[in-house]
């Protein structure tokens, strides 16, 4: 009920709804309506009622909740089922639960704040409460096992574009799977997988997305305050997340979608376009093994290339650049 009604307030945007409307578009009493209005304004939604006039939504609480986040949500299927939990170890396991029960494709499990956030190579991911956003979304791409990697590239772009769109703020991915601004990290993308390997055949993927929002930078343990920021630390404004999260699931559906349907080389532009260190000198570290070299982009598998001092062209499959 309180989702139906912030979605009639959110379609009026500018307009008003009258109560009577909302009423029988709902099918419920004016009362009813009344109640939940009240129900809203507690949890910090500002709506204005005008006699006569009705309904008209004014501003929202800097909240995520399931209702926050489905309210005008224009996708087809990814955060169309959303499951919102305010504090949780790690999305990504209740994800991988979720998809055991049968969820569909697109289905979203974010969270507020997460105990135990995973990064890759078993490094710790730090969500705090009120200013982040975890999310782990779960797909169920017809792709063989060696297409996977892929998937982090193709978030990378949409979390790029979300981020750049909703802030203007110069937005860049850094090989694999980081996201920086202004040469630190607001975002990181974890994907796991579960596949059949005597078909090659991937069943489900799980693609794990944390996002520093509202943090200020004495929010971040000293370690990492040299490292990471927020889009608070680089605009100097608060975001709403379910905002922020909206165009993440749109931005990721669109180049999701695009990948399915005409393979990865189609955004292997957009994604050289986002890349800091193109054509730039890198270190890549893989195992042991170090490659120097000058990044020159990445092939039509989204594997990266880099070419050295001799010329020669090495494919990089995994690993950190420096
Ligand atoms: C990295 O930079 O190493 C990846 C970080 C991925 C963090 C996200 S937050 C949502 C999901 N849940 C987790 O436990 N990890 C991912």
């Amino acid at each position: 009920m309180k989702h139906d009604l912030l979605q009639v307030l959110t379609e009026m945007k500018d307009g008003y709804v009258s109560g009577q409307q909302i009423s029988d578009r709902l099918g419920v009493s004016r009362t009813a309506v009344w109640k939940h209005m009240e129900d809203l304004r507690k949890e910090g939604y500002v709506i204005e009622a005008i006699p006569r006039k009705g309904y008209q939504l004014k501003a929202r609480p800097e909240t995520l909740s399931e209702a926050e986040i489905k309210a005008g949500l224009s996708t087809n299927k990814i955060g169309q089922t959303t499951f919102y939990k305010s504090k949780v170890t790690s999305t990504q396991t209740l994800a991988k639960e979720a998809y055991r029960e049968g969820t569909p494709h697109g289905t979203a499990i974010v969270a507020s704040e997460q105990t135990g956030g995973r990064g890759r190579m078993e490094r710790p991911w730090q969500s705090p409460e009120q200013t982040s956003i975890s999310v782990s979304i779960v797909v169920k791409p017809d792709i063989s096992i060696r297409e996977a990697p892929q998937l982090t590239l193709v978030t990378a772009v949409a979390a790029a574009e979300a981020l750049e769109q909703m802030t203007q703020l110069p937005v860049q991915i850094k090989w694999p799977n980081d996201i920086y601004i202004n040469n630190r990290k607001v975002s990181g993308i974890l994907t796991e997988m579960q596949a059949e390997a005597e078909v090659d055949k991937i069943q489900m993927m799980i693609v794990g997305i944390g996002l520093n929002i509202n943090q200020k930078q004495a929010h971040f343990p000293e370690d990492l305050r040299e490292k990471a920021t927020s889009l608070y630390v680089e605009s100097g404004k608060e975001w709403p997340r379910a905002y922020i999260l909206q165009a993440l699931f749109i931005a990721f559906e669109k180049w999701y979608d695009t990948w399915m349907e005409h393979g990865f080389d189609h955004i292997r532009e957009t994604w050289e376009k986002y890349a800091a260190l193109y054509e730039r000198p890198v270190k890549a570290m893989q195992g042991n093994k170090t490659v120097v070299g000058h990044m020159i982009g990445i092939n039509r598998e989204g594997v990266l290339q880099l070419k050295d001092q001799h010329g020669e062209v090495h494919l990089i499959y995994s690993g950190d650049l420096e």
